[in-house]
């Protein structure tokens, strides 16, 4: 292609159409973070772990995404493919790791989309009830059933999730229709939660209250992880969910002009905004409101709510929720149909997931089953228990990136790497470390869930992937020695 340096690693024949230039692949990036994270769980996470110690929270999770966050830029740059961590793990760890790898990312996509969703029909529900006095009745607003504990379900009354189910819907449209049509929305959506995030924190931030804020971090109350520095750590587990998203610029990696250059400046650059923007947000929050106040489903309208000279944001941050969440949706579904269309092309899922579409040049029958699936998650299942399980599913695929790139380096130190992590044997293993600690922080509920999960797609590996796959798409190849610096 015109302009574009060549990258002698990837001779793939790209069926999809690269239409995203540096400012789309930012915008993809700050489209799947900025969501139900803030909006929603910073509340609980301030309430229940750290109080305004959540900003620190927000700190140590948004360093350990950025060592994470650097080695994926390394990857995404050599191999810019669809995919992501699954086709990386495939040309570094075997098919194997690919699968188990791709069989977490899929907890990230598929699942945190329908968390999110759900989260989105929270605040558009009571959007509809409180501004447009049009309430949306309470059968078609939840799902049928509640999960209690580890696994007993109880009946709700409600029928199903109409508006999360009509979001899903809307958003695997758009996806269908063209990749360049959907990341112009995302634009859109991204430019006003942004406005209204920096709103919220510039109206805000003089009208913080000291005394909501002393003392920052909370004594403990005797056990680990309730409040103290122990809070902050276990905090940091659950609001690491405000950050799942980062890794979705090198999902597109395929669709993007010039990916070598503009996928690690993606994927960091939102990053970085989006951990500044974070830390900024939960200080004001705790500020404007006490953090004993925050367990709410809207905590960011009741912190503004609650003092006369900030009340006014109230509406904006509903509608900054509503659009935010959604493009999350859509970012995140976006993902997950390029995951299936990469593992497709490996032969590890069925062949229909990477059909494209003859004229919008999108995997449309992968978008639509995947919209399918998502519409069924988030219409139908209580989603209260797979925040903390999209997390820990996402955490363990990062870890495996981090160890990936240093097996790569020195298994093959010489291929051709237009961006290179710095401190790769520093970088990589604090990567490792904080991931894996961020796991540990997690309850155990969610690891015996992470186990069950794990179970199934092993089983699916052996009795399909395994007998389907091909090898490799691709081949690495080396620099000259000069050129591999
Ligand atoms: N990071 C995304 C959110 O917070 C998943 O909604």
């Amino acid at each position: 292609m015109a302009g574009v340096p060549e990258n002698p690693n990837v001779d793939v024949d790209n069926d999809l159409h690269r239409a995203l230039g540096p400012i789309h692949l930012i915008a993809l990036g700050i489209g799947a973070i900025i969501g139900a994270g803030i909006f929603v769980i910073t509340g609980h996470a301030a309430a229940t772990y750290a109080g305004p110690g959540v900003v620190a929270s927000f700190a140590i999770a948004g360093l350990g995404c950025l060592f994470a966050g650097l080695c994926y830029a390394e990857y995404a740059a050599m191999i810019p493919v669809a995919g992501s961590a699954y086709t990386y793990t495939f040309a570094t760890l075997g098919k194997f790791m690919a699968w188990f790898i791709g069989w977490n990312l899929v907890l990230e996509y598929l699942a945190a989309s329908s968390t999110v969703a759900v989260g989105w029909s929270g605040y558009f529900v009571d959007f509809m009830a409180k501004q447009l006095h049009t309430p949306i009745p309470a059968a078609f607003a939840g799902a049928p059933f509640a999960v209690q504990g580890f696994h007993n379900f109880v009946a709700t009354g409600a029928l199903f999730n109409l508006p999360a189910v009509a979001l899903i819907a809307l958003v695997t449209t758009v996806l269908i229709v063209g990749v360049h049509m959907s990341a112009n929305f995302n634009n859109a959506m991204v430019a006003i939660k942004l406005c209204i995030v920096v709103l919220v924190i510039v109206v805000g931030l003089p009208h913080v209250v000291a005394a909501n804020q002393t003392p920052f971090i909370p004594p403990n109350t005797g056990d680990w992880g309730s409040f103290g520095w122990s809070g902050v750590l276990r905090a940091t587990g659950v609001i690491f969910f405000a950050y799942i998203g980062f890794d979705a610029v090198s999902v597109a990696a395929q669709e993007a002009r010039n990916p070598q250059r503009d996928v690690p400046l993606g994927i960091l650059g939102s990053l970085i905004i989006c951990t500044v923007l974070y830390m900024l947000m939960s200080y004001v929050l705790t500020g404007l409101a006490s953090y004993t106040t925050l367990n709410v489903a809207h905590p960011v309208s009741m912190a503004t709510e609650s003092l006369p000279a900030t009340r006014w944001l109230s509406p904006f941050v509903n509608v900054g929720a509503i659009v935010g969440l959604a493009s999350v949706v859509l970012v995140l579904i976006l993902g997950q149909s390029r995951i299936f269309y990469a593992m497709s092309k490996d032969g590890m899922i069925p062949p229909l997931f990477c059909d494209v579409h003859p004229r919008f040049r999108t995997p449309w029958k992968g978008t639509l089953i995947t919209g399918i699936f998502a519409a069924l998650l988030a219409g139908f299942l209580p989603l209260d228990i797979l925040g903390e399980l999209v997390s820990i599913g996402t955490l363990l695929a990062f870890v495996i990136v981090c160890v990936g790139v240093m097996i790569l380096r020195l298994k093959r130190p010489l291929v051709h790497r237009p961006f290179r992590t710095p401190l790769v044997y520093v970088v990589a293993p604090l990567g490792i470390i904080m991931c894996s600690a961020m796991m540990a922080w997690l309850p155990m509920d969610t690891w015996l869930r992470l186990l069950v999960w794990t179970v199934v797609g092993v089983a699916i590996y052996f009795g399909y992937s395994a007998k389907h796959a091909k090898p490799p798409r691709f081949v690495l190849h080396d620099a000259a020695p000069a050129a591999a610096g």
